[in-house]
């Protein structure tokens, strides 16, 4: 496991004291840069600069060595059997299981492990009793969230989007609690918000939780990509479902995600269907089946049982690092990152980039949109940044992210732009990206200052062009 001789976590006050040493660099830079020597040291082999932590998250090696070494050491076998290999599985995969309920405090919640947040998602689409329901959602959502709405309509609920203010990119916080207030008749009502937006990376409000579940809704929180660099304390923040990738918060393995799920809702989702592992009984003579009574009602078939080990490693190594340690470092360099970007101007004085979004320091992780102009305040076209970026072996992220609701907003679109753009083109893609789309760079645990650097020298590149 990562061990530097450093001295313990210091206070923010503390590390701002120590901030000038003699290096110039703070006590968080130090430590951040061993890690990166020491856990990632193939960004500098391949002389990568990758800005995408909010796409994925990296490994760190000493992941993957740990993980080997039990793949080498101990044989497996499919779970839901007593001989001595299955049992390994179990043991080892209900370790995981309690170890993430551990990390989010979770211990009124169960964990059903799924494939990535989209699949935990799907699961409350699924099983969420729609009939004579509503569905609210923020309009800064992912589309995996979005996509509920299509389960809710099937099945005759109302559907809502709460709207975002522009130019904050903030919730609207008197039309959210309009809706909230609304369709009091109804018992089953789905909130459905991101902690973190997976495009401005801006925090919401998690006092909404409370807010909505007073209201009588209750609350799915999408933590997809608030959890990998911020606190998440479900005794604190006690919404009803929650998800999440876990190659976002450690990089490794891929292809899992989980499903919290209050145990007090657990009865209110309804599974449509049985599959191995999700039963304690079926009879084919009779038509009769019993579902599982905990996690296991979730989980389809054989899990992952090979990789699921691997999120107890995962999160041993975000816990030694210490979440808010990786709190304060995102917030440093989002900070830095902001500050230098709105330096960067053309000779007659306008700005290169234009950040979208509320820039304030409290309610942002490390995610940061924004589009290039010319001199003239012209956008270049997200496509033609991507690619001149990929020629530096810079990764970002262009487009629209998966959250057509924000995208609209800061493209300053109306619903009739968005049909005029479906009819009047044989490829809406096409005619979507010329309206549409921005830059994205997100910053994470294994960035260092040579990455912004590197990233600012871009920026540079378009002065007075
Ligand atoms: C906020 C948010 N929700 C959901 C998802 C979907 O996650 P996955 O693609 O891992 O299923 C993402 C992915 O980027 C996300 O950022």
């Amino acid at each position: 496991m990562f061990n530097l001789s450093l001295p313990k976590f210091k206070t923010k006050k503390n590390v701002d004291k120590t901030e000038k040493m003699s290096s110039n660099k703070s006590e968080l830079d130090i430590y951040f840069e061993a890690l990166r020597k020491k856990e990632y040291a193939r960004l500098d082999k391949s002389k990568q600069t990758y800005l995408d932590f909010t796409g994925g998250n990296l490994y760190a090696i000493s992941q993957l060595e740990k993980h080997r070494e039990l793949l080498e050491e101990n044989v497996f076998g499919n779970p839901h059997s007593s001989n001595p290999t299955s049992h390994k599985s179990t043991i080892l995969t209900e370790e995981a299981r309690q170890k993430v309920i551990d990390f989010f405090n979770a211990k009124d919640y169960y964990c059903i492990f799924t494939a990535n947040a989209s699949a935990s998602l799907k699961i409350i689409g699924e099983c969420y009793p729609f009939q004579d329901g509503q569905l609210l959602l923020l309009s800064d959502n992912h589309n995996s969230v979005n996509g509920i709405r299509v389960f809710c309509e099937s099945r005759g609920g109302g559907l809502a989007y709460a709207p975002i203010q522009y130019p904050s990119l903030n919730a609207d916080e008197n039309s959210l609690n309009e809706l909230l207030s609304a369709h009091q008749e109804k018992s089953n009502k789905l909130f459905c918000f991101p902690a973190q937006s997976n495009v401005s990376g801006i925090k919401h409000n998690l006092d909404w939780v409370k807010k909505a579940q007073e209201k009588g809704w209750d609350v799915l929180l999408d933590a997809a990509a608030f959890a990998p660099t911020s606190r998440l304390d479900l005794e604190k923040v006690k919404a009803d479902f929650v998800s999440m990738s876990f190659y976002k918060i450690f990089g490794y393995p891929t292809g899992l995600g989980c499903l919290l799920v209050r145990k007090d809702k657990f009865d209110k989702l309804y599974k449509p269907w049985f599959a191995g592992g999700t039963v304690s009984l079926v009879s084919v003579l009779e038509n009769r089946h019993s579902l599982c009574t905990a996690h296991e009602r979730f989980e389809d078939g054989t899990i992952n049982y090979l990789d699921i080990p691997a999120i107890k490693i995962g999160l041993n190594y975000i816990e030694e690092i210490g979440i808010d340690r990786i709190t304060q470092r995102i917030e440093e360099l989002t900070q830095h990152l902001i500050q230098e970007l709105q330096n960067i101007k053309h000779q007659n004085g306008k700005n290169v980039v234009r950040l979208f979004g509320s820039l304030q320091k409290e309610h942002k992780g490390g995610t940061l949109i924004m589009n290039f102009s010319d001199k003239n305040g012209n956008n270049y076209p997200f496509t033609e940044v991507e690619q001149l970026a990929n020629q530096r072996l810079i990764s970002i992220r262009t487009g629209c992210f998966c959250n057509p609701g924000l995208d609209e907003i800061n493209s300053s679109l109306s619903s009739q732009d968005i049909i005029k753009g479906v009819e009047s083109s044989e490829n809406p893609m096409e005619a979507f990206a010329k309206m549409r789309g921005a830059v994205r760079v997100s910053v994470g645990i294994a960035t260092v200052q040579k990455d912004i650097d590197t990233f600012l020298d871009f920026v540079h590149s378009f002065q007075n062009k």
